[in-house]
């Protein structure tokens, strides 16, 4: 596809620049920092910490960390979650697989706290997914969420490619005092940071295990026909909705349309048998 080359070689063209330039010591052209990039940061003395993974042999996964308390299934459909007051905050870039060719189709589920360091238990406010486009990129639009005791300020978020495990993690902001006392922060999420005009833009990259070697990026398009059940691809299934696959009933978690290699066995995020 041309616009996945496309975007693929640039991006390509970027992180050697960088790792070009933290391996001579200094920051970051400014000119660089307003697209999706890797997350990066300096620390004090300009000493470069961990990157996030390059994605360039496909060793470097993005780190998984604990889910937390407060995830909930089933989030609405929707890019933009700016559900209360904050400073607004976009979160953009890509998912990658091992050989480094974005992944359409991945399922990002975020959820985070409000300005004042609350979750939403009862409802879904500050919770959102989402799927990459067929560049592999996505975007998010919130606010930069409070903090609260115990931890530094950060997103959850859970990763999903077609009929792949389960990515769970969270991103991390620059320059936040309480990284340094939060035992769960680890730099190697942090995620590019700028001011823009009284909002954030943040950028990051995931790096997920999909094997490329190197073949078409997964493309999740055709019908199948299931083993003897009632799911299908390619329809829409609301939460709630029952289905069988292989002689096992499934019960849908979260509203989505179906495709190939989100068979019920191979999503949990979407399906429970039930
Ligand atoms: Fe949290």
């Amino acid at each position: 596809m041309d616009s996945e080359s496309t975007t693929s070689t640039g991006h390509v063209s970027r992180k050697t620049v960088l790792r070009a330039a933290v391996a001579a010591g200094v920051a970051a052209p400014i000119a660089l920092m307003g697209v999706p990039a890797l997350a990066r940061t300096l620390t004090d003395g300009g000493t470069p910490l961990d990157l996030t993974p390059e994605c360039d042999d496909g060793d470097d996964l993005t780190l998984p960390q604990m889910e937390g308390p407060y995830f909930k299934p089933n989030s609405p459909l929707r890019s933009a979650m700016v559900d209360g007051p904050g400073t607004r905050l976009t979160v953009s870039g890509y998912v990658f697989g091992r050989a480094c060719r974005p992944v359409s189709g991945v399922l990002l589920d975020f959820w985070q706290a409000d300005v004042n360091g609350a979750y939403d238990n009862a409802g879904y406010t500050f919770r959102g997914h989402q799927f990459t486009g067929t560049d592999g990129s996505f975007k998010l639009s919130t606010i930069v969420p409070g903090l609260y005791p115990g931890r530094t300020r950060h997103i959850h978020v859970k990763v999903q490619a077609p009929g792949r495990p389960i990515l769970t993690t969270q991103l991390y902001f620059p320059n936040e005092p309480r990284n340094n006392t939060d035992t769960i922060f680890d730099p190697r999420l942090l995620m590019t940071v700028r001011d823009a005009g009284g909002a954030r833009e943040a950028a990051f990259d995931f790096v997920i295990d999909v094997p490329q070697n190197p073949g078409p990026t997964p493309t999740a398009t055709t019908t199948t026909a299931p083993p003897g059940g009632t799911w299908a691809a390619g329809r829409a299934y609301a939460a709630g909705a029952r289905v069988t696959y292989g002689g096992v009933g499934y019960v849908c978690l979260q509203a989505h349309t179906s495709i190939t290699g989100w068979e019920p066995p191979n999503v949990p995020a979407l399906w429970r048998v039930g």
